[in-house]
């Protein structure tokens, strides 16, 4: 008989009964899912990322597949944050769901307008501040390809909302020094890191011979980046390993899971592994606890970051 295993998790001051996520962006605020399993199951919903007005994102083609992943070009559809908190917050919290709420924009100013409107909502768990999406005209709009404007952003969000409600910052792995940028954001005030967004890639179609998606960029997910997401969260837990990690990359099994775990992560977002099988979130959640059971460990805690100890000692 397997061991009970404790699964819950901390990010920030926020606590979740489980480590397992959806990732942002791949099931909106969580209505579709709910059809497959009670979305209070899972550790938490993220949101797809909100900005200040209504948007309708990039012109189609916005996905494509490819070996062991895809790409999506959406830009940041969604129905901007008025709407969001009348309609989607509510929702989620009468299905007793752990939400956080994910955020862009296209400013500084912007940033700091969205942690405004969240300032007087109740019941969230956290904020998840994304300045990593690749889908803008622009590559001087990622923030957090720049330590500065990573910074700047964080520290607008953090004398905004105040001290109580945790900032996760979510960063891309397109970057020469992660570890860095992390450092920034951490002491401009984020309590925890989300890690990866994905990763800028594109696709030609061979025989148009143009660029198939209508952004022409995209960012890769699934199953091919996974190494890249353990690879940044091992980085990143070596330098700060007192900041929480929430982990996400091409995870689809609990294996998967436990490895971003052992590389450093309190948690685990699943994002393109929902497309396939929406109910994937509690087939991992489970093969998770079994994994984590027979390894010998009591609680999740215990394997966070196991992967460092031998180099460590
Ligand atoms: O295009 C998008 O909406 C993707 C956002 C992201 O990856 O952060």
């Amino acid at each position: 008989m397997n061991m009970p295993v404790d699964m819950s998790t901390t990010l920030g001051n926020a606590w979740f009964p489980t480590p397992i996520f959806t990732a942002s962006g791949c099931a909106s605020s969580g209505k579709e899912l709910s059809q497959f399993f009670p979305l209070k199951d899972v550790g938490a919903i993220v949101t797809k990322s909100v900005m200040s007005k209504p948007r309708h994102g990039r012109p189609t083609p916005r996905m494509a597949e490819t070996p062991s992943g895809m790409l999506n070009s959406i830009g940041l559809q969604g129905p901007g944050i008025d709407s969001f908190l009348a309609n989607d917050v509510p929702w989620l919290l009468e299905q007793k769901a752990r939400v956080v709420v994910s955020i862009a924009g296209e400013t500084i100013e912007e940033y700091a307008t969205l942690a405004r409107k969240l300032r007087s909502v109740s019941g969230i768990s956290a904020v998840e501040v994304n300045i990593s999406c690749p889908n803008v005209e622009n590559r001087g709009l990622v923030f957090a390809c720049d330590p500065d404007a990573s910074r700047r952003v964080i520290d607008g969000v953090r004398k905004t909302i105040g001290g109580e409600l945790p900032i996760i910052a979510k960063l891309s792995p397109d970057v020469t020094n992660l570890p860095e940028i992390a450092r920034g954001v951490v002491d401009a005030g984020a309590d925890a890191l989300a890690l990866i967004n994905t990763v800028l890639g594109m696709v030609i179609n061979v025989d148009t011979m143009k660029p198939h998606l209508g952004g022409k960029t995209g960012g890769l997910s699934g199953p091919a980046i996974k190494p890249v997401a353990v690879r940044a969260i091992y980085q990143v837990h070596a330098a700060l390993p007192e900041v929480p990690i929430l982990g996400m990359g091409g995870v689809s099994s609990g294996r998967d899971a436990f490895e971003l775990i052992l590389a450093g992560a309190s948690a685990v977002s699943v994002g393109t592994a929902s497309f396939g099988n929406p109910s994937a979130l509690v087939k991992i959640q489970e093969e998770l606890r079994e994994i984590l059971s027979a390894k010998g460990f009591a609680t999740l805690k215990q394997a966070v970051g196991y992967a460092h100890r031998e180099e460590n000692a």
